[in-house]
């Protein structure tokens, strides 16, 4: 058998969970990354949340442990899931239908034709079929999961709906575990910094670690992402998180200067790949945290690095930018 269900009379969570993953994830030193933008050199540390291992990795993986643990108790044979074209949550949902065998529908946003590469490409492999949405809101991608949720308990199956980011208060029980390996392997952590997408990433670190702890970056793909955070994490509206929103430049899904200024920075001092979306923007969100005081020297602060690798090659100007950074070599 490929899965394990846990038992829920000896599980400290009572709610069904399916395990995709490899925890706990490696927590390693940035030393070089750490000088290069003002830290000391034991300052800085990066979760690896990219080597959960399942289909490329990332940090959707943990969330899905729970919310396809919940289908998979309720007796689904199909995960639906939302997302842009090149969402990573769209693709662990493929690849984790896969390992479980559940057919998986993608509805995801825009037409077909726009962008095939990156995790397109890999949604293919996995075996996923894709609903193309057209160019819709969220409330318009909503319905048309939910229409093709009705098709197919129509035709005698029994779909299940994945959240948004797989986003949800079950979903972010994922991270909260995330945060509590934090807490072994790092004890004098003082802030840990993150992509905030649909909420459910920070929602859980927000959880184990408390408000104060998680620095959010907002990458631009919410209107309002906080509210998310404090549904996600149980927390009332009066709460106060640690998010950034100098990071989204002309919005979700664009390059800005400083993503691909970490973007190289930190490939050439960590020897690590960053997104354009969503990792790049939290570490150049770090870099301005550090500029401007909110992160300190001497502080331990970790970067959780929630994958999203498959996203660079899915993105035309990020990959036109990173090949402009080839150097010629002259002797
Ligand atoms: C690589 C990557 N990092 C971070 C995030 C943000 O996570 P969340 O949607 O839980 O806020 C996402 C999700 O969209 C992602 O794909």
């Amino acid at each position: 058998m490929m899965y394990v269900m846990s038992d829920p009379h000896t599980h400290p969570h009572s709610a069904p969970h399916v395990e995709l993953a490899t925890f706990p994830t490696p927590v390693e030193p940035a030393p070089r990354l750490a000088a290069a933008i003002g830290l000391g050199p034991d300052d800085l540390w990066i979760k690896r949340d990219d080597l959960t291992g399942l289909g490329g990795g990332g940090n959707k993986i943990r969330k899905l442990e729970w919310t396809v643990g919940a289908a998979f108790a309720d007796g689904a044979d199909t995960l639906v899931t939302t997302g842009a074209p090149q969402s990573n949550h769209a693709r662990l949902t493929a690849a984790a239908g896969a390992r479980l065998g559940l057919d998986v529908v993608l509805v995801l946003r825009g037409s077909p034709g726009a962008s095939r590469s990156g995790n397109l490409a890999l949604d293919g492999l996995f075996g996923a079929r894709i609903a193309w949405a057209g160019e819709v809101d969220q409330a318009g991608l909503d319905r048309a999961a939910a229409e093709v949720c009705e098709q197919l308990r129509t035709a005698g199956g029994r779909p299940a709906l994945i959240p948004f980011g797989g986003s949800s208060v079950l979903g972010a029980r994922g991270y909260a575990r995330c945060g509590e390996e934090l807490r072994q392997e790092l004890p004098d952590l003082r802030t840990a910094v993150v992509a905030l997408g649909s909420g459910g990433t920070m929602a859980g670190l927000v959880t184990a670690l408390g408000p104060d702890a998680v620095l959010g970056v907002d990458v631009g793909a919410l209107p309002e992402p906080a509210l998310a955070v404090r549904e996600f994490a149980g927390l009332p509206t009066s709460e106060v998180l640690r998010v950034r929103r100098d990071q989204i430049g002309d919005g979700y899904g664009t390059l800005t200067t400083a993503t691909a200024e970490a973007l190289t920075l930190t490939a050439r001092t960590a020897g690590l790949v960053l997104d354009p979306t969503y990792t790049g923007r939290a570490m150049a969100g770090l870099i301005a945290a550090v500029q401007d005081g909110d992160i300190r020297p001497g502080e331990r602060t970790v970067f959780v690095h929630t994958g999203g690798l498959p996203g660079l090659f899915g993105h035309a100007d990020a990959v036109t930018y990173a090949e402009g950074q080839v150097v010629p070599y002259e002797a």
